[in-house]
């Protein structure tokens, strides 16, 4: 009896929930949002707090989870914004290979998707629902400006050729592997040498799933008692929070080595101010998040998902508003 009595509320609550959340209730647009890890530098510092703000400033509720870096974890958090009667998701992959997982669920409750930060790997994932968009940058972008920056800056100081080979000895810090922006920043930084006529000779490499100061710190110390610690030229990090670890590193180590990064986060500035980064590249997170929020409000609206806005979709398939990145350098940076 206390059972089906308790079960009795328990469905009255759910309902009742369901409506305190959704559209239906005041007219307002609720966006069930995700951080794939609110550890890490970037999403915490530069996207989550305009997300949040923003989607305010717009008239609309937003609740945004931490998925703590497992996918799993996520497509729970799917589910339970689906159940709770969420007009919209805003979704920050765990896993870029793991998007039809959520795109399948979407599509199932009918409800529109907007992806940001970590674009889908999967061929056709995009297409398999009309509903979904993705917010992000053209990763590429980031390798190639990093890459130019890194060229200029080789060319008039022959002396960071150390052993005169002509040639850049460098180790990079790769950041997650099989992620899009981790990928192309990896391969088009280091095209840019090639293109220039430079020879290039990776030392050493290393990949993070977290994207982390701490593994940037424990992989420069290490590389910097290595057997070849006197040959490195060049320090190449993906993301602005490795750099920071590979920067105190190099502190504690009492070496300084031409190091670039890509984010732009406040600390960054810093640093190059410091004289302790020689460049990095604007991923302007402000403009990512602002754009996945007016997306996912349009879309929740039923309106074409870039009216009323700024933001234009790329014609080629990936469903995607791609937001530019910016060279930020020593010259530059009091600009940001
Ligand atoms: C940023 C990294 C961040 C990653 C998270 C990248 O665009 O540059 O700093 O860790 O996104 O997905
Ligand atoms: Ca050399």
């Amino acid at each position: 009896m206390k059972k089906v009595v308790l079960l009795a509320l328990v469905a009255v609550l759910a309902v009742s929930v369901s409506f305190a959340n959704g559209q239906q209730d005041d007219g307002k647009v609720v966006i069930g949002a995700n951080i794939y890890n609110f550890a890490d530098n970037f999403m915490n510092a530069a996207m989550k707090p305009v997300l949040e703000s923003y989607a305010v400033e717009k008239g609309a509720e937003i609740q945004v989870v931490d998925s703590e870096n497992q996918q799993a974890k996520l497509n729970d958090q799917v589910d339970v914004f689906i159940t709770k009667g969420v007009d919209v998701l805003a979704i920050n992959l765990v896993d870029p290979a793991a998007a039809s997982t959520i795109i399948g669920k979407a599509k199932a409750a009918g409800i529109p998707l907007v992806l940001f930060n970590k674009e889908a790997t999967e061929a056709g994932a995009m297409a398999s629902y009309d509903k979904v968009w993705y917010v992000g940058t053209d990763s590429a972008e980031s390798g190639m400006i990093q890459g130019q920056m890194m060229v200029a800056d080789w060319k008039s100081n022959p002396d960071w050729d150390k052993n005169g080979d002509g040639k850049v000895q460098y180790v990079m810090l790769k950041g997650e592997p099989g992620h899009p922006d981790a990928e192309a920043r990896t391969k088009y930084s280091v095209e840019a040498f090639k293109d220039a006529g430079i020879g290039v000779e990776q030392l050493a490499l290393e990949a993070d799933p977290n994207w982390s100061t701490q593994h940037g710190n424990d992989k420069m110390a290490a590389w910097l008692t290595s057997s070849f610690a006197d040959k490195i030229e060049l320090v190449i990090c993906n993301n602005d929070a490795m750099g920071f670890g590979a920067i105190n590193a190099m502190k504690a180590a009492g070496v300084r080595l031409p190091i670039y990064s890509v984010d732009a986060l406040d600390q960054a500035l810093t640093h190059i101010a410091d004289g302790e980064l020689d460049g990095t590249v604007l991923n302007d997170g402000a403009n990512q998040a602002k754009a996945t929020i007016d997306l996912a409000i349009n879309a929740a609206m039923g309106k074409d998902v870039t009216a009323g806005t700024g933001w234009t979709l790329q014609t080629d398939g990936s469903k995607a508003v791609r937001v530019p990145y910016v060279a930020v350098t020593p010259e530059n940076y009091q600009d940001f």
